[in-house]
């Protein structure tokens, strides 16, 4: 069976949740305490097993180039003050014996469109996908958790979530031919139905695993919701050729795309924090909320 090797991380979106933080800068690069988005995903897809990085990124998103790149400058310039500290945490940004591609998805046409963007990069092999505004703390890996299930089933794998019936209008959601545990056997997928209209209250997040016939289905789907080319509408058409499975992982996800998930894991993340927690517990216990 072959192995998963490659992510890719479609970090080309305009973000228009998060305007105006998002009009000239990539979201993916908004930090949580003092990591950006981008690296908390890149860290969790290293801790993985992945070996190679394919980012696809829009036009104002150079910035995540550059935050992978070396930095000649910054790097002597921490040697000449002897901040030896701060010199391994800039060196260690790209995880040793990992790779980086970027790919340019010339509009947002979906996240489809943009997955398929890595089609000549992947090939012929299964791959994973991490939309980095999901951020997920988790003692596993998320990610690692979707590839152990692959391994297993040796199918196309979704990070699910039970979400409040309300909020059904914002995600993919799935309907399950059968359950074992946290593992589903999926029957169907809808993007972004009414909580009327919506038959379960399970909810795909921003974990995937894929094989590569999901490039062949992404080519038929035409622009459905938002006149873009939906992953949504590529995962039911390869439901119809192979078994398509979901897992509800275990840990706790922060959509980071909107301003209170943000928030939320902000707090959670300093709460956390090695140098910051004591003083900000401290500062929070005064506030008088
Ligand atoms: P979102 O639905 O979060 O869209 O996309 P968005 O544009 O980033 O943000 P809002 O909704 O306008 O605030 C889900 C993921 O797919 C990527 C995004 O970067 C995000 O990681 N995406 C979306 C692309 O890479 N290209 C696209 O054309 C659309």
């Amino acid at each position: 069976m072959k192995k998963i090797k490659k992510v890719v991380f479609p970090v080309a979106g305009l973000g228009t949740r998060f305007l105006p933080a998002t009009k000239a800068s990539p979201k993916e690069m908004l930090p949580i305490v003092d990591k950006p988005l981008i690296q908390y995903a890149a860290e969790e897809a290293a801790s993985a097993g992945i070996k190679e990085l394919i980012f696809i990124i829009g036009r104002t998103k150079n910035a995540i180039i550059d935050h992978f790149d070396s930095a000649p400058e910054l790097e002597n310039e921490l040697i000449d003050k002897n901040k030896k500290s701060l010199l391994r945490l800039v060196r260690k940004i790209v995880p040793k014996n990992i790779d980086c591609f970027f790919v340019r998805q010339n509009k947002p046409s979906g996240l489809g469109h943009a997955i398929h963007c890595a089609k000549n990069i992947i090939k012929d092999e299964p791959f994973a996908v991490i939309l980095a505004d999901d951020l997920i703390k988790s003692k596993t890996p998320c990610l690692k958790q979707l590839i152990d299930v692959y391994y297993k089933k040796k199918s196309t794998v979704l990070a699910l979530e039970k979400i409040e019936k309300s909020e059904t209008d914002k995600y993919g959601i799935v309907e399950y031919h059968s359950r074992e545990d946290n593992l589903f056997k999926i029957k169907s997928i809808i993007e972004k139905p009414s909580p009327k209209k919506a038959k379960t209250n399970l909810a795909v997040v921003g974990r995937y695993i894929f094989t590569p016939e999901i490039f062949s289905k992404i080519e038929k789907v035409k622009p459905g919701k938002g006149k873009e080319i939906q992953i949504t509408d590529a995962i039911d058409g390869l439901m119809k050729d192979e078994a398509v499975h979901g897992y509800i992982f275990e840990g706790k996800r922060f959509d980071c795309g909107s301003k209170l998930g943000y928030l939320k894991a902000t707090v959670e993340y300093a709460l956390e924090h090695d140098e910051l927690s004591k003083d900000f517990i401290n500062y929070l216990k005064k506030l008088k909320i």
